[in-house]
């Protein structure tokens, strides 16, 4: 069957199992690298680049309490078994992918992609930055529920997709931070985050990474060429 004609199967809170539960799922669907994430790679898993205690309290909330999504993001996707993983639990009707197609794990996101619980209806193996990929975003400007930003790690690079994810964000959607504990430069985003008039904080797990959930709350600022092209000025 053609991946693009899949039918996505709705998500029921009722089969979403305990946090405890998700850490054994999480771990037997294996890591990118035992010995630095602390549990095995597992041949034809996700290799997840998550943390398991983290990752399963993220997962959780997500399923249990943000409502179904018709349209996700993700920035930064590596072999794609986060992406595969959220869509197990949170409901996702069309997702779009952005990734370089750099990372050493991202030949597995062919085999993986074949699994994920979402319509997969673009996918940009390019520069997130780029005025091309941006292009190619723009027609679904204000339509996203929910985009996962876990690409470029640098301060103005990741505020660049921020900003990016801003115009794609529907009011009132919500943003995951991936990192905002562990990379100095995505604490840094994070920080100044806490001061946006446009997202407010919903939740933070820090066990180890450091995934933040945030809401859009406003329009009060519309992301401009510096903030885009740069990564500057106010978020
Ligand atoms: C930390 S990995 C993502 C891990 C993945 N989200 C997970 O949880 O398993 C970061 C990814 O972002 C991608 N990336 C970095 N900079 C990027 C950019 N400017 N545009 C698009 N992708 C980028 C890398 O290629 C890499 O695959």
């Amino acid at each position: 069957m053609n991946v693009q004609s899949m039918s996505v199967k709705p998500v029921s809170s009722q089969s979403v199992p305990s946090q405890t539960e998700l850490v054994g799922i999480i771990e037997a669907s294996g890591s990118g690298e035992a010995e630095f994430f602390g549990y095995p790679e597992v041949a034809n898993g996700l290799y997840l680049q998550q943390d398991p205690e983290e990752f399963a309290s993220f997962v959780h909330f997500m399923a249990t309490k943000i409502p179904p999504a018709k349209l996700t993001l993700d920035i930064g996707i590596a072999s794609g078994g986060q992406t595969k993983f959220l869509r197990d639990y949170f409901s996702a009707e069309k997702t779009i992918v952005v990734d370089l197609g750099e990372h050493p794990l991202f030949p597995h996101w062919e085999r993986i992609k074949k699994g994920v619980n979402s319509k997969i209806i673009l996918e940009i193996i390019g520069d997130s930055h780029a005025e091309s990929t941006r292009e190619k975003l723009l027609p679904y400007a204000n339509q996203v529920d929910f985009a996962f930003v876990d690409g470029d790690h640098s301060y103005r690079g990741l505020r660049q997709d921020i900003f990016l994810t801003k115009e794609l964000l529907k009011l009132n959607g919500y943003m995951a931070l991936h990192d905002t504990s562990a990379v100095a430069d995505c604490r840094q985003v994070y920080d100044d985050l806490l001061s946006s008039r446009d997202f407010t904080l919903v939740r933070n797990y820090h066990n180890r990474f450091g995934i933040s959930i945030w809401k859009r709350i406003n329009n009060k600022r519309k992301p401009n060429f510096w903030n885009r092209r740069f990564g500057i000025g106010k978020i």
